[in-house]
């Protein structure tokens, strides 16, 4: 029998005063004074000031609570606050908090990291703060070690928005940004729902694939480096590939005598209801980059690799692959304390129980109503395609997604309905009960607006 959670169950939302309320309005008010612009839009939309959270359930300033299935996009894998990450941190401030001399809890989560690692040979491990931070890390040591200096990356790709990662970036948020590392390519996805070519899975004999392939033969120099993939996409809207794709991308690598990075930043630990992306297809990576839920909240990042590729020099010379805060003490003890708590509360079954239940509910959405036009998913990591018309597949209008986002703040959930591909992430620790009433919350507002757009 799996052990209980410890966060709480059956959790619902709460609403005192019209959101925001009076004290989170003035809060934010202060604080716009002096935080620069570019915070998380849902933060800037819901307007809300948070005093506390447990598990998935939020609490403001205002004494309004709501369901969070953002759950930091991916970051909240033990739900807000769980007790065993709290007094794992709480102790660790008390006995040393800062530097990179070795620690009994940096021991101990490398042991940790080494059980759950997708492969025995991934068994070295470098810490990190952010998840830009990794992989700038992991293209440096690819580099090092094929000594070679291009990287390929895929069309909605996202791996953060430090100057290697953004090159690699698969969307417009490079604009204006220019000019990017040379030696970037990126290629099509395996995103059937807009499929780059306009054909259909599984007659397409993933020809897209094939475009990839010949695309990095034509435009490289013939010195890739890595490869850079996301297992399924986050950033692009929670997209899951065939499961071909994976496979092909790591026989591309090897044609062109390159390394398989798998971001794992998203996927890893469970979220997709198996401990790691590349576990759906047994695809064996050469660099795996870590963040997110690794950290449990707390900013921690990671490269894993094999010992012969962590060697590579200058990457691995004293100082070569080292930073300030990686691997911290505080940081190795949260990381140390996620891991632990996924596998006692068996998150990873969790997240693929909890998660088709969750999906098997959406699902129905689809014939439902008249703007939803993909629902897909993969443990809990769960995404809604919102379309105008099915047809056509055209984005829903941006005015609708934020009127989708507002009703359902309204109702006291926190989503990311604010854009077409309306993402789904919540803690693994949700339960059946707590996802009825997500669900039916999302019901409610998803027939009042399938009204108005069928008009
Ligand atoms: C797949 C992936 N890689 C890298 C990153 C960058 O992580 P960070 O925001 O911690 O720098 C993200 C962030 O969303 C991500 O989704």
């Amino acid at each position: 029998m799996r052990k209980q959670s410890k966060q709480p169950t059956n959790q619902k939302p709460f609403l005192k005063t019209k959101v925001p309320g009076s004290l989170s309005h003035k809060l934010r008010e202060q604080e716009e004074i002096n935080l620069a612009p570019g915070l998380q839009n849902f933060a800037l939309m819901a307007g809300i000031v948070v005093s506390e959270a447990r598990g998935n359930l939020v609490t403001d300033v205002d004494g309004n609570s709501f369901l969070d299935i953002i759950g930091g996009i991916g970051v909240n894998g033990l739900g807000h606050s769980h007790p065993d990450f709290v007094q794992a941190i709480t102790e660790q401030a008390k006995k040393v908090s800062v530097g990179s001399f070795t620690s009994q809890v940096r021991v101990d989560l490398l042991e940790e990291v080494k059980k759950v690692a997708p492969t025995k040979d991934l068994n070295k491990l470098q810490l990190y703060s952010s998840g830009a931070e990794a992989v700038e890390s992991a293209l440096r040591l690819a580099k090092c070690y094929t000594q070679k200096s291009e990287f390929v990356s895929f069309w909605g790709g996202f791996h953060g928005k430090t100057m290697g990662a953004l090159s690699l970036m698969g969307s417009e948020f490079k604009n204006g940004l220019g000019p990017m590392v040379p030696g970037s390519h990126i290629v099509p996805y395996a995103y059937c729902y807009r499929c780059p070519l306009k054909l259909k899975y599984p007659s397409c004999g993933m020809a897209c694939m094939d475009l990839a392939r010949k695309q990095i033969k034509q435009s490289s120099t013939g010195k890739i480096a890595g490869i850079i993939v996301e297992p399924m996409q986050g950033t692009a809207g929670n997209i899951i590939p065939p499961k071909e794709f994976l496979p092909i991308v790591k026989e591309i690598a090897r044609e062109m005598d390159a390394l398989l990075i798998s971001d794992e930043m998203i996927t890893g630990f469970g979220r997709t209801g198996l401990m790691w992306g590349v576990s759906h297809t047994n695809t064996e990576p050469d660099i795996v980059t870590l963040g997110k839920q690794f950290g449990g909240g707390f900013p921690v990042s990671g490269v894993l690799s094999t010992e012969s590729i962590m060697k590579s020099l200058p990457w691995g010379n004293p100082s070569g692959s080292s930073s300030s805060y990686g691997g911290n003490p505080l940081a190795s003890a949260a990381a140390c304390a996620s891991i632990r708590v996924i596998n006692e509360e068996e998150l990873v079954n969790n997240s693929k129980i909890v998660g088709a239940y969750f999906l098997e509910k959406l699902l129905s959405f689809k014939e439902k109503f008249s703007f939803v036009g993909d629902v897909r998913g993969l443990g809990l990591f769960i995404g809604i395609e919102m379309v105008e018309n099915k047809e056509s597949c055209a984005p829903l209008s941006k005015k609708t997604c934020s009127r989708i986002f507002y009703e359902c703040l309204n109702r006291g959930l926190l989503t990311m309905a604010y854009t077409s591909c309306f993402r789904i992430q919540p803690a693994m620790t949700i339960d059946k009960l707590t996802v009825d009433t997500v669900v039916q919350i999302l019901e409610e507002v998803f027939v009042m607006i399938d009204k108005d757009h069928r008009k």
